[in-house]
């Protein structure tokens, strides 16, 4: 099994004060920093793009993983390489050419991952497992934090856990992640856990830690 990662989603944070937002999570026992990109296309909502990602990159050496809800996604990968992302992951649905966004993203030196919606089967990665090193399943629709996980993702975990075998590819869960249900998405299958209001809830860096710490306990 792979290293559980505990991925804070800064779409939760305090944007006035992103860099010390980055550097408190990092700090209090976070492992990876999970950005939320929108463009308000792919998903009804707006985030920000490879210049923030770019700003915050000074604030801590912790691995960026870029969750990338943009179609088309492939005009912006370099920028997203460029900006400091680690793993950049793009969405099975935001375009026909799935298998092409997954070499480009390695062509630069970079994890790529895939995330799937709730209703998109695990099937459409089974071409493509010798391109990712990451799976991210989606458990709310896509747009906005603070959603109720979809319970339908337990069983879509455990597919795609059988379905890469030993190859070593992460399982990320992300949408409606807390202390009461990490310990259930773990032992699914998943190793990445996204969650952004269950870790910055509070507001404090010391409530970040507490947060954090009940997250990996579960
Ligand atoms: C949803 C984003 C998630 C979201 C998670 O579109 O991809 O990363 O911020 O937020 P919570 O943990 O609050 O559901
Ligand atoms: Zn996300």
């Amino acid at each position: 099994t792979r290293p559980l990662a505990i991925a804070p989603s800064i779409l939760a944070s305090d944007f006035s004060r992103l860099g010390e937002e980055v550097r408190d999570i990092i700090a209090k026992g976070a492992d990876w920093v999970h950005l939320d990109v929108m463009d308000g296309h792919f998903v009804p909502n707006i985030t920000f793009g490879p210049d923030v990602v770019k700003s915050i990159r000074k604030y801590t050496d912790a691995t960026f993983d870029c969750h990338l809800m943009i179609a088309p996604c492939d005009p912006y990968l370099e920028g997203f390489a460029k900006a400091g992302a680690d793993i950049i992951t793009v969405h099975a649905e935001a375009g026909p050419h799935l298998h092409r966004s997954l070499q480009a993203i390695r062509a630069m030196g970079k994890k790529a991952g895939v995330s799937l919606n709730p209703s998109t089967p695990e099937s459409v990665i089974e071409y493509c497992l010798d391109q990712l090193d990451l799976v991210l399943v989606m458990s709310v629709n896509p747009g906005f934090g603070g959603q109720k996980f979809i319970p339908s993702a337990l069983d879509k975990i455990a597919r795609v856990k059988a379905m890469i075998g030993d190859r070593p590819i992460d399982i990320e869960v992300d949408g409606g992640v807390t202390a009461d249900n990490a310990g259930q998405i773990a032992r699914a299958g998943a190793n990445a856990l996204v969650a952004g209001s269950a870790v910055f809830k509070g507001g404090t860096p010391e409530a970040y830690e507490a947060n954090i710490a009940a997250i990996r306990e579960a």
